[in-house]
Formats: structure tokens, C-alpha cells, sequence
């Protein structure tokens, strides 16, 4: 790893097993947790052991892998129609971030392409997903370098919601890898980052990994931030995202739009960093995006310790959708959309 502020990674290929660091601990226990079974991670995307759009597709992808293995002891042969199965599970773990749908149809695509006598299925399938991984974190470099250049600013303080990084990712992240990237550069001095209720990416991982890479950051609480922009503070809210539709509207983590649309008023500039894989054109615009919705008791307690009063009831979507107009630029390894429309976003699709 080249750039001193990028020394984190949480999904591992290892002894032929997959390797995640449970984000559900983090950053009170740094604990691994080893598969060998594809319907165990499933329930780890599901459960949030590994989390953010791009990791959780490249954990589909090895999972994929696992199953495959799974399934050789059973027969060879028939590859693709014999782990339909497998494929429909993992796909299910989550329904908003696309990067899962578009991890497990490469793969699925490679499955087909096998001849039946393959002599080494598993090897070349493991190759898919180290290439889908490998892909992913110089993507991730490549949007780091985009997205900086469009902060002309020097030193200035930038606001993130969720968490982007490396842990969100196959490494370096996609809004914290600007954000890296930046910091670097000199172009970035201090990140703020909303703590991000409920379940506290912000707090949790954004702020761990930031420290232990030394860009300095400042928690607030998530209703901090139009006032943190109205005090001139930010220059810029930097976000990742689960799916962009093909108008450039952005699902991601509850609370994006809230905060987007304080950007606006205040004149703060919005920037989205995400990899292609997590564009979605098949759907026209944001009301599409299936949204997560998750169990009220991430609403109704804190660290397993029921806050809310007795009977109150909770909704608790775990992301929204920023419509286009929102946003200034949408940065991809394919180059920045601003301004995005749906012109502008198949044009930037179509570049290599
Ligand atoms: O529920 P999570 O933690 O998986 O949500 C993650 C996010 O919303 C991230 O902002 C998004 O996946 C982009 S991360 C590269």
C-alpha cells in the first residue's frame, strides 16, 4: 500500500478461505471471522459483519467461490444452473446496494463461460473475484485523484456521512478515498463526519479509520450539520452510495438527502463517489431503488440497551435517495458527471 493514509483492509482471501473483520465490533474488537461456507456469508452481509455497497459485493464474489467449492464435491459439470441456489441467497443478503446484483451476475457470467470439463473451475473462479477486488480498490484510487482535483480549495474541512473507506470497500474507499486522497494533497485538513444513527458507521468506522490514518476528524451528531454548514465550516459534503440511477439520483445511508439538501441552502458543494458497479441504468430514477428497511430495534436502542420509551414505535429505512438536482458531481473511475442527467451519466458509462 503506497499511500501512508490507506494501511486498512477488511476482506481477505486467505488459506483458501474468506477472511472478514466484524464490523459489528469495530472499533472496540478487531476480530476476523473465517468462511468456508457461501450460505455463512450471505448471513454476514446480511447481519452486517461486512457492510458498504462495493464489500459487499466482492464478499458475493468469494462467497461465490465457496459455493462452487461446495458444490465440486458433489459433481462437476452444469456450474451455473447448479449453484442458482447459492447465487439466489447471496443475492437476497441485501437489497439496495446494486454492487451485489452486479458482483454476482460477473460471476455468474464467468460460470457460464466454463466448459464443463474445465480442469480448474475453482482457480479460475477464484481469479474472477480476486480481479472484481483488485478492480475495485484502483477504481477506488482512480475516483481518490478525480474527485481531489475538483476540491480547489487548499486545507479545507470537508463533512462525510456513513462510512466509505476502506472497510466500505476492497480498500481506500470511495468518498474517504477522496478524502484521502485529498488530505495528501494538502487540499483537505480536517474531515467531520456525521456519526450516522443508527447504527453509527460514522462513529464507529469512519472515525476509526481516519485515526489509525491519521487524517484528523470531528465527530457531530447527524442534526449537527446544516448548523456546522451555516457557520461556513465545510466547503464540501463528500458521500459514497449504494445505487445511482440513470438520472444520477443517489441511494445512500439515511440521512444523505437530509444532509444534501442543507449543502444546498448553505451553498456547500455535494460530491458522490462510487465505481461504475454501483450505477444502476436499468432504472430510470431513484423511486425504483428497492430500500432497505431494517428492524426498529436499531431505532429503539443503543449497544443492546433499550433508550426510546416503552410502547413508541420506530421506521427505520436504512437509506434514501438524493435526487440529481441535489448534486454537483458525481465522480466515477470513468471519469465526473456534473451537474449529473441521464445524457450525461450514459455518456460516462459509455467511456472506458
Ligand atoms: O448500511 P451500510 O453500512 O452498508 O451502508 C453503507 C453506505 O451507505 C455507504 O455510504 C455506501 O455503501 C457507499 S460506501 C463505499
Amino acid at each position: 500500500m503506497s499511500n501512508s493514509h490507506d494501511s486498512i483492509r477488511a476482506v481477505l482471501w486467505q488459506d483458501d478461505k474468506l477472511l472478514l473483520l466484524d464490523q459489528r465490533l469495530l472499533p472496540q474488537q478487531e476480530v476476523w471471522l473465517e468462511y468456508t461456507d457461501s450460505k455463512a456469508v450471505a448471513e454476514a452481509i446480511h447481519q452486517m459483519v461486512v457492510r458498504g455497497a462495493p464489500a459487499i459485493g466482492i464478499t458475493a464474489a468469494y462467497g461465490v467461490v465457496l459455493a462452487l467449492r461446495q458444490q465440486l464435491q458433489q459433481g462437476r459439470g452444469d456450474w451455473y444452473a447448479r449453484l442458482q441456489p447459492d447465487l439466489k441467497i447471496l443475492g437476497e443478503a441485501r437489497p439496495t446496494a446494486v454492487n451485489l446484483l452486479w458482483a454476482l451476475e460477473r460471476m455468474g457470467n464467468r460460470l457460464q463461460s466454463l466448459s464443463p470439463d474445465e480442469a480448474d473451475p475453482l482457480g479460475l473462479m477464484l481469479a474472477e473475484a480476486r480481479a472484481i477486488h483488485d478492480e475495485d480498490i484502483a477504481a477506488n484510487r482512480r475516483m481518490g485523484e478525480l474527485g481531489a482535483a475538483l476540491i480547489s480549495e487548499s486545507g479545507c474541512a470537508v463533512l462525510t456521512h456513513c462510512n466509505t473507506g476502506s472497510l466500505a470497500t476492497g480498500g481506500y474507499g470511495t468518498a474517504l478515498g477522496v478524502i484521502r486522497s485529498a488530505y495528501a494533497e494538502g487540499r483537505i485538513s480536517r474531515v467531520f463526519a456525521d456519526e450516522t444513527r443508527p447504527w453509527l458507521q460514522g462513529a464507529r468506522l469512519t472515525a476509526w479509520e481516519l485515526v489509525k490514518d491519521q487524517i484528523p476528524v470531528t465527530l457531530l451528531a447527524d442534526g449537527a450539520g446544516a448548523a456546522l454548514m451555516q457557520q461556513g465550516q465545510v466547503k464540501w459534503l463528500i458521500v459514497g452510495s449504494d445505487r445511482i440511477t440513470a438520472n444520477g439520483d443517489v441511494a445512500n445511508k439515511i440521512g444523505t438527502y437530509h444532509a444534501a439538501i442543507a449543502a444546498k441552502y448553505h451553498g456547500v458543494k455535494v460530491m458522490v463517489v462510487a465505481p461504475t458497479s454501483t450505477v444502476d441504468m436499468s432504472l430510470a430514477d431513484g423511486g425504483l431503488i428497492p430500500i432497505e428497511q431494517r428492524s426498529p430495534v436499531e431505532i429503539l436502542s443503543l449497544g443492546g440497551q433499550r433508550v426510546a420509551a416503552e410502547g413508541a414505535e420506530a421506521w427505520n429505512p436504512a437509506f434514501d435517495v438524493t435526487p440529481a438536482e441535489l448534486v454537483d458531481a458525481i465522480v466515477t473511475e470513468r471519469g465526473v458527471v456534473r451537474n449529473p442527467t441521464t445524457e450525461k451519466m450514459r455518456e460516462m458509462m459509455n467511456n472506458q
